[in-house]
């Protein structure tokens, strides 16, 4: 096995077609195509429009991310993709890419876990990770703390939301001030402006007998919607830049604060943050300040690889090939609800070797030559 193996990485959990190529921890080419414009009028994503852009965005989206790399197909180590969680339809359009190419090319597969990916894709940033880390997870459909000592073989979740993920916050309470979908990004661009303690909004969770590690937002977005319904009913104009910066402030500062005390009770001194809601600028600037005080290093990706693509994929597939996990079976299906402690779905060690004997004469040249 290569050092640095060489792999491409399929996403297709949401809305994002994304397709990577890495080589080890060597970033070489993210593509992603993305269906959201096609769900903004329905406030949120809907499944049968983002599987029906999957399949459209594909092949394209592939050869794109081959060509950027600069590699030809042949060469890869292997082919990850997401094996879940996401949505069953969306999932099952890259699983199925994944495996025709991988059956096709005669390379192994990897059905890998998407939260997994979201951490190990700081690889690509700042290089291997420390073990362990702490990863606090938040995204459109996750907010997640959890601890890991190898992304490719043990996560262990710390905590969790209770209600809505903290994305899932950002985008209703943008729908509520009108401010379109997503709503993270606008968002935050609009608290730029506003001034963060001009409303006092609930700290969900955040009590001496509460779940240290666990998060809430559904109280704080009703109590949002609530504050703006009441402006709104007495006529008054909603002040939607402090009510960006005093809603965002209340979610990153519980946030923070709970990652913060997870890595302290654990003596853990590494804190990586993914997922979308890790482009949030203030969430960022917060975490870093927290983490010094604590004498905590931080890694945040950049915004473009926090946000769902191909090439956090192909970094935990590449993991997977340099550790030497076992490989998954080609009849690997999509899992919807696949466990966060299950970094990738390996397969029962048979099936595979005969497949790749078997086309190897008949696709490499046919294909890709
Ligand atoms: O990881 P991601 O791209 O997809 C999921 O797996 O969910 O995360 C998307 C979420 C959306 O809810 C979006 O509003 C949020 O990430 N997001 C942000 C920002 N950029 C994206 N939330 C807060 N601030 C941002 N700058
Ligand atoms: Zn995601």
């Amino acid at each position: 096995m290569p050092d640095e193996p060489l792999v491409l990485g399929i996403e297709t959990s949401c809305d994002e077609t994304g397709v990577g190529v890495v080589r080890g921890t060597t970033l070489l080419a993210d593509a992603v195509a993305s269906s959201v414009d096609e769900h903004a009028r329905f406030g949120g994503v809907v499944p049968e429009v983002a599987s029906r852009a999957h399949l459209e965005a594909m092949v394209p989206t592939i050869d794109r991310a081959l060509k950027e790399a600069g590699v030809s197909a042949r060469d890869l180590d292997g082919i990850s993709v997401t094996a879940g969680p996401g949505l069953a339809g969306a999932l099952l359009v890259g699983v199925s890419a994944a495996k025709a190419y991988a059956y096709a090319l005669g390379k192994p597969l990897y059905g890998v876990n998407h939260l997994a990916s979201h951490i190990c894709v700081d690889q690509l940033e700042h290089g291997p990770l420390p073990e362990p880390t702490m990863a606090l997870l938040v995204s459109g459909g996750h907010s997640s703390l959890l601890l890991s000592s190898d992304i490719t073989s043990d996560v262990r979740p710390m905590g969790a939301t209770i209600d809505d993920a903290a994305g899932e916050a950002f985008d209703k309470i943008a729908r509520v001030l009108n401010l379109g979908f997503p709503g993270g990004p606008v968002i935050d661009r609009y608290a730029r402006e506003g001034d963060p303690d001009a409303i006092a909004f609930p700290r969900g969770l955040t009590g001496p007998r509460d779940p240290a590690y666990d998060f809430s937002f559904s109280g704080l977005k009703t109590a949002v919607a609530r504050w703006i319904e009441a402006k709104r009913a007495a006529g008054e104009e909603v002040p939607v830049r402090d009510v960006s910066a005093s809603f965002q402030e209340a979610v990153v500062d519980v946030l923070t604060r709970k990652a913060v005390r997870a890595c302290k009770d654990e003596g853990v001194d590494h804190l990586m943050i993914g997922g979308g809601v890790a482009a949030n600028s203030r969430l960022r600037a917060l975490a870093q300040e927290r983490c010094e005080a604590a004498g905590i290093r931080l890694r945040v990706p950049r915004p473009k690889l926090c946000t769902d693509n191909g090439a956090m994929v192909a970094a935990l597939g590449a993991e997977m090939v340099a550790r030497n996990r076992a490989a998954s079976d080609w009849d690997l299906s999509a899992d919807s609800s696949l466990p966060v402690t299950e970094p990738h779905v390996p397969g029962q060690g048979h099936g595979h070797s005969h497949a790749h004997d078997h086309v190897h004469e008949v696709s490499k040249e046919n294909l890709y030559s």
